[in-house]
C-alpha cells in the first residue's frame, strides 16, 4: 500500500520541538491540528481522547515523556530517575486500559536504565530517539498486519467492525482497518458494516470518515442493529483491535465488542482480532485482570450540549469489555495469523 494514498492521515507528528496531533474530537465536521509542548498537554489530550486508540496512545505517551523529562535540572542519575518514574506514573494515569500505554513507558525507561552511564542530556536525546523508533515500527507493524490478514477476505466480504481501529488510532494504516483498506486496495469487492460505537461514537465520527476518505463501500449501523444483520445472514466477518490482550487470548476492547463476539459465534461467523505484539500482554494471564476505565456519567446523560437523561439519573460508562478467548477465531498480527490454542502459540511467538 502506497504512503501517498489516502489512508496515509497522520493522526501525530514529531515536529522539532512539539507534537502535533489531529484532535480527534472535532472530527467529521473539522480538521483541527493542535500543537503539544508540555506533558500537562499531552495528558489531557489522551484523556479527552484528543488522539486515542491503544497503538496511538502508545507512541502519545512515548513523545509526552520526552516532553515530561526534557527540561528536568537534576543531575545525578538516581534523582533523575526519580523524577523520571513520575512522569511516566503521571502519563500512566491517562487511561489505564490500553496497554500500549504502560508497554511504550516501560521500554523508555528500561533504556534510559540500560544507558545510564551517560549524561542526562544524552540521556534526554536517546528517549526522543526512541519515542520517534516506537512510532516508525508503530507504522511498520501495521502495515505487516494488513497484509497478514488480507488473504483472510475474500470477494464479497461484508465486514462489520466496531470503535476505530484506523490511522487515526495508530502510527499509520490501523490494526483492523488495516486489513480492510489493503483488501480494498488489492481491489477485492468489500462493503463494511460500521459499528456507531455508543458512547463517543468513535464509528461514525472517524471510521465512517476514514473509510469514505479512502473510497471503500461501507453502511452505517447502531449497535444494537449488529445482532439482526448477522441473524439474517448479511455479516461474513467480524474484525476488531483491541486495547489489551491477556497472555491466554482473552481480549479487551471498546465496550460493545463481547455481544458481538458472541453473537458472532451463535451466527456462526468468524470473529478476528487485529493488533500489534505489543497489545499482548504475556505477564496478565487472563482477561478479568486487565483494568477497565470507566469514563465519566455525563457521556452518556449528555449528548453534545444536551441533557438526554433526567437530571441526577445514575449512569454506568465502561469505556472498554472483556471478550473471552474462546469467541476469537484468530488474531491478525505483524508476526502472522495466530489460531488458537493462543497461550502456546503466543509463548512460541514471543521467544
Ligand atoms: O476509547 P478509544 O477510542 O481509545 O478505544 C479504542 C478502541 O477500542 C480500539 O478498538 C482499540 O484501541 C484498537 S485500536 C487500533
Amino acid at each position: 500500500m502506497n504512503n501517498d494514498t489516502k489512508t496515509a492521515i497522520q493522526s501525530i507528528e514529531w515536529r522539532d520541538d512539539h507534537v502535533r496531533i489531529l484532535d480527534q474530537t472535532y472530527l467529521p465536521g473539522r480538521e483541527v491540528y493542535s500543537d503539544i509542548r508540555d506533558v500537562g498537554r499531552m495528558w489531557e489530550a489522551i484523556k479527552k481522547l484528543r488522539i486515542r486508540g491503544a497503538p496511538a496512545i502508545g507512541i502519545a505517551a512515548a513523545y509526552g515523556f520526552y516532553l515530561g523529562i526534557k527540561e528536568l535540572s537534576e543531575n545525578s542519575f538516581q534523582s533523575f530517575f526519580i523524577e523520571v518514574e513520575r512522569v511516566a506514573e503521571y502519563l500512566e494515569s491517562a487511561r489505564p486500559t490500553a496497554v500500549n500505554l504502560h508497554w511504550a513507558l516501560h521500554r523508555l525507561k528500561t533504556t534510559i536504565k540500560a544507558h545510564k552511564d551517560k549524561d542526562i542530556s544524552e540521556l534526554k536525546e536517546i528517549v526522543l530517539k526512541t519515542a520517534k523508533t516506537i512510532h516508525d515500527e508503530d507504522k511498520r507493524t501495521c502495515k505487516k498486519i494488513g497484509e497478514n490478514g488480507v488473504n483472510l477476505i475474500t470477494e464479497g466480504d461484508r465486514i462489520l467492525t466496531h470503535c476505530n481501529t484506523g490511522s487515526l488510532a495508530t502510527g499509520q494504516y490501523g490494526t483492523a482497518l488495516s486489513v480492510i483498506f489493503h483488501a480494498h486496495e488489492k481491489n477485492k469487492d468489500i462493503r463494511v458494516w460500521v459499528d456507531e460505537t455508543r458512547p463517543l461514537l468513535q464509528g461514525s465520527r472517524l471510521t465512517a470518515w476514514e473509510l469514505m476518505n479512502a473510497e471503500i463501500p461501507m453502511t452505517l449501523i447502531t449497535d444494537s442493529t449488529a445482532g439482526s444483520l448477522m441473524r439474517r445472514g448479511e455479516v461474513d466477518k467480524v474484525i476488531v483491535g483491541s486495547d489489551h490482550v491477556a497472555a491466554n487470548g482473552d481480549v479487551a476492547n471498546k465496550i460493545g465488542t463481547y455481544p458481538l463476539a458472541v453473537l458472532a459465534k451463535e451466527n456462526k461467523i468468524p470473529f478476528y482480532v487485529a493488533v500489534p505484539f505489543s497489545t499482548i500482554d504475556m505477564e496478565l494471564q487472563e482477561g478479568d485482570n486487565i483494568p477497565i476505565e470507566v469514563r465519566e456519567e455525563d457521556e452518556i446523560t449528555r449528548f453534545n450540549d444536551s441533557e438526554v437523561a433526567p437530571k441526577k439519573a445514575e449512569a454506568y460508562n465502561p469505556a472498554f469489555d472483556i471478550t473471552p478467548h474462546r469467541y476469537v477465531t484468530a488474531f491478525i498480527t505483524e508476526k502472522g495469523l495466530i489460531e488458537p490454542p493462543f497461550d502456546e502459540h503466543f509463548k512460541t511467538l514471543v521467544k
